[in-house]
């Protein structure tokens, strides 16, 4: 078999996108954009992957950080310019070279496999990659001969008004033999529009040597947007959405409405699971099966369990396990770890706490550095009193606890096993297992005081 490198540019700022981020490193469902299309590229079967990194290349380097080699382009002089600098490191191999722009985050493994094989078939020294487009504005336009041949590709900016009518666009994807590419490379001249070295003028080049040089159009534009500012990036995020949602559905999760629910490119889902509108699903989160979610649920970063309930809810960096019940308006905090079959209801905090296997916090609490055991029952109003404006402290309650309602527990502080709170305590002490604990101020009544407070008026 034929060796494969892959070259991805992705050096650019991106003018256009009137943003301090550099252009490849915006998220598209939550992943930037060249990741996406590293990630794709990483499942074929391509010997060597390198990224053309310039401007904030250590932000783009730690982004893709063992999934690509990087070639660095100090100036940005054009795409032409930007593949040279992987010279050293793929220019004596013999092979094919596939190079993708690091704005496509559209851009699927199985068309550019498709296209590598049209050109390996067909034994051509160039191969680009075309799409139709109703407006191609901005996109260079592929001119072919009468014949049907392709010649050249016509930026935008050089181009005629005639050729400007042209709708087969170059997707900025394209096949090369390896060693013709880096020979006419060097051919290249900026004596256009841009004044820069431009990719695409290899085509004229290995044309005009006599060489084959072919195209492979695909059906879908919509594939091979390029995003060059943030209108294109609401399209490549709606587009990317609507492939996400589909794919849950198909393998099993209900989504109640689609348009309106929002999973990152990297969370699992099982199957049987229901997610009602507004939730936002990000991050690295697995989330099981016969789990309930939203609406406007908000979960980043999170394990969650099967037949879990999630209702109208913040959850981050946490895990969470089987049949829990959180919300309606819950807020898990990271580093939280709840066991099964817990209860966290509405207007409940939980911050770096565990939370023991069927445990309850149900209304209006606030726990913080906790270790909460098992069977423990947080009445309403609870607070781990966890900051003295300095510090933090930890709060221990042990298995099958009790606390009554609105109570302090002072931290540091330990509850033992099966200990009792009464209501309205501030704990400063540690409680020992199984005891009573009251610490509040005694209730005096006064019989019949009202009519002498009266009387002194
Ligand atoms: C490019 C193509 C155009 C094609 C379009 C498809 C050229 C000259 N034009 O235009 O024919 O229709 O893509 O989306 O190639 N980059 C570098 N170094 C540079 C310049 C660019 O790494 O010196 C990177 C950018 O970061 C970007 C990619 O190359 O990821 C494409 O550059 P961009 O400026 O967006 O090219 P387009 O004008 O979109
Ligand atoms: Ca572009």
């Amino acid at each position: 078999m034929t060796n494969r490198y892959a070259v991805i540019l992705a050096a650019g700022q991106g003018t256009r996108m009137k943003s301090k981020l550099y252009k490849v490193l915006h998220p598209v469902c939550g992943k930037p954009m060249v990741e996406h299309v590293v990630d794709q590229i990483s499942i074929l079967n391509i010997n060597q992957i390198v990224t053309i990194v310039g401007h904030g290349s250590e932000l783009v380097k730690s982004h893709l950080d063992g999934k690509s080699a990087f070639a660095l382009q100090e100036e940005q002089l054009g795409t032409a310019h930007a593949v040279i600098q992987a010279e050293s490191v793929l220019g004596q191999l013999l092979g094919t070279t596939l190079v993708v722009c690091g704005d496509t985050p559209l851009i699927k493994a199985e068309t550019m496999e498709a296209l590598l094989q049209h050109h390996e078939k067909s034994e051509a020294k160039a191969t680009i990659l075309t799409a139709h487009s109703e407006d191609p504005t901005g996109y260079g336009r592929v001119i072919r001969n009468q014949d049907g041949l392709v010649e050249r590709i016509v930026e935008h900016k050089d181009a005629s008004e005639e050729e400007r009518n042209v709708q087969e666009i170059n997707t900025g994807t394209y096949c090369f033999d390896n060693k013709a590419l880096f020979e006419a490379l060097h051919r290249v001249s900026n004596d256009n529009a841009q004044g820069e070295y431009y990719l695409p003028d290899v085509i004229e080049i290995l044309q005009k040597d006599g060489e084959v040089v072919s195209a492979y159009q695909t059906s879908d534009f919509e594939e091979t947007l390029g995003v060059n500012d943030r209108v294109a990036l609401a399209k490549a995020e709606q587009t990317m959405k609507r492939r996400i949602n589909e794919l849950h559905m198909r393998n099993g999760v209900s989504l109640i409405d689609p348009n309106n629910t929002y999973i990152g490119s990297d969370v699992k889902i099982g199957r049987d699971t229901i997610i009602y509108p507004g939730s936002v699903i990000s991050g690295d989160t697995e989330i099981g099966e016969d789990v309930t979610i939203g609406p406007n649920s908000e979960i980043h970063n999170c394990k969650v369990g099967n037949t879990t309930t999630i209702k109208q809810s913040v959850a981050h960096d946490s895990s969470i396990g089987e049949n829990v019940q959180i919300g309606p308006f819950a807020h898990i905090r990271p580093q939280s770890e709840i066991h099964d079959e817990v209860k966290i209801g509405n207007f409940v905090e939980i911050k770096k706490s565990t939370f023991g296997k069927g445990s309850k916090a149900s209304h209006l609490s606030y726990i913080g550095d906790a270790e909460v055991g098992s069977n423990v029952n947080l009445g309403c109003g609870s607070i781990t009193v966890n900051y003295d404006g300095k510090k933090k402290y930890l709060t221990k309650i042990e298995d099958d606890v009790f606390v009554g309602c609105n109570s302090n527990l002072v931290a540091p502080v330990s509850i033992g096993k099966g200990a009792y709170i009464a209501a309205g305590s501030t704990i400063t002490e540690d409680v020992p297992g199984e005891a009573l604990s009251i610490a509040r101020a005694r209730q005096v009544n006064k019989e019949n005081y009202v009519a002498k407070l009266n009387e002194k008026k």
